[in-house]
């Protein structure tokens, strides 16, 4: 028994599928209504729902979210608990570790129970996840202390006609994705990687194009239905239901694929093509000690074998997940060969393939890496990245009756976050 296995994940952790922020560049993306703190309540109810487990036993919610992009941000993980059908007395904690934060919140999660300092003894069950709302939450600079009509802005809505001379808008996501401390763009590290570990631009195109043939292949079986809680979109005079992840393209080709330009530098090989998706989306689960499940209801689907967090240099911040896996499998004290199914955040191909490079000098078999597909045909909703993950492991694990899964991200700013699950 690792420090962490008496934690299990209960069957009937849901997710909301994943929605591109955007129609083919014309319209708005299908989830383009719904805020963070929403897409985040609606995974969480999904999963009280499916978990049947008495909502009054809820003492704890914690969810990861890696940017404040709407209004109701600042509330986050209170909002989706009360969203999700929780009462106000549910205390909510909000993490951030950017693209980990998900992760971070079943770790946080699991530490809380395992502590048991301001764990809720008598409500023993907490919610974790994660939810991300990618839309262009655009920010307003160079306003301080400028005036607008007869006074300087204080509080309340602006008007953009008037805004002053010398302000300007920028959109936060793609400007947050530049880091400061690496001097260059989440893509360029990746590209950086690529470099180092010699990647090819075909390499980099053969590993998106399997992204989307086993995300594709995975779709199609129904793999994934297990796991997705349909979303209901109102537009006020239609309603119609998502059911599924909106970006695995039906008819992927490596010709289609080898014509895309170089999307983030002049002879880069990150393109469309292989970089992960930008997309909506939601993700929980319910977690707590075995004995308490016994106790009080619900059915274990995969313990918290092990886990790990590590930080290396910014400029390969991709790279991350290597020393993270270490210190996972040190924590569940198995070796890389034990690991059945690995789900890698796919944030670059070249950055996802560095890392299996090195997962296999831990001795974990490449071909067992994402094969139903990840970020590049499913996409990467920040915070919510690491909670789809793991619940995607639990239930790949339990399906093809394997025992180890691994749940792995790199983290922007140069860190990592794995954690080993085991089957129930
Ligand atoms: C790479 C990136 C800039 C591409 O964004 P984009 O230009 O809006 O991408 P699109 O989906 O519009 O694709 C561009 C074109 O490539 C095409 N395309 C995309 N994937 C393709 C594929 N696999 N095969 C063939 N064509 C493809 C699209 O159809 C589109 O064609 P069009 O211009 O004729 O409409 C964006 O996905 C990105 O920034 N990803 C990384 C996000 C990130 O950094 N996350 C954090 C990680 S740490």
């Amino acid at each position: 028994m690792s420090k962490t296995s008496s934690i299990v994940i209960l069957d009937g952790a849901r997710r909301t599928p994943r929605a591109d922020i955007l129609i083919d560049n014309k319209e708005a993306g299908l989830f383009s209504r719904f805020t963070t703190t929403q897409l985040g309540g609606m995974a969480i109810k999904a999963t009280l729902a499916s978990t049947k487990i008495d909502k009054a036993l809820v003492g704890h919610v914690v969810m990861g979210m890696a940017q404040h992009s709407h209004r109701d941000s600042i509330y986050a993980a209170k909002g989706m608990a009360w969203r999700g059908g929780l009462g106000q007395d549910v205390p909510a904690l909000t993490v951030a570790r950017i693209c980990g934060s998900g992760a971070e919140a079943v770790a946080v999660g699991a530490e809380m129970i395992l502590a048991g300092v301001r764990h809720d003894q008598e409500r023993p069950y907490v919610v974790v996840g994660g939810a991300e709302s990618m839309q262009y939450p655009f920010t307003l600079y160079e306003m301080r202390g400028k005036k607008i009509g007869e006074a300087v802005q204080k509080y309340g809505p602006i008007d953009t006609k008037t805004l002053p001379a010398g302000t300007h808008l920028q959109d936060m996501l793609l400007m947050s994705l530049y880091d400061p401390s690496a001097k260059m763009a989440m893509a360029n590290t990746a590209e950086e990687l690529g470099r180092r570990y010699q990647i090819t631009r075909d390499q980099a195109d053969a590993f998106g194009l399997r992204s989307h043939v086993n995300a594709k292949k995975a779709r199609d079986a129904g793999w994934f239905a297990e796991e997705i809680s349909p979303v209901t979109v109102e537009t006020g005079t239609t309603s119609f239901e998502v059911k599924h992840d909106t970006h695995i393209l039906e008819d992927a080709s490596l010709a289609k694929m080898s014509r895309l330009p170089p999307a983030f530098e002049a002879g880069g090989i990150i393109t469309a093509g292989n970089a992960s998706a930008v997309v909506d989306g939601g993700a929980a689960m319910v977690i707590a000690k075995e004995d308490d499940v016994a106790k009080h209801g619900g059915k274990p689907l995969a313990r918290i074998a092990g886990m790990g967090v590590a930080a290396c240099a910014p400029e390969i911040m991709g790279w991350g997940p290597v020393p993270a896996t270490k210190k996972a499998l040190a924590s569940a004290g198995i070796d890389g060969k034990q690991i059945d199914h690995v789900e890698l955040n796919e944030a670059f191909a070249p950055q996802a393939l560095a890392c299996i490079r090195d997962f296999e000098k831990l001795g974990i078999d490449p071909e067992r890496v994402n094969p139903m597909g990840n970020a590049i045909a499913l996409g990467h909703p920040l915070g919510a990245t690491g909670a789809v993950l793991t619940l995607t492991c639990a239930y790949a694990l339990r399906r093809t009756k394997k025992r180890y899964g691994l749940v792995t991200m790199c983290i922007g700013g140069g860190q990592g976050i794995s954690l080993v699950i085991e089957s129930i």
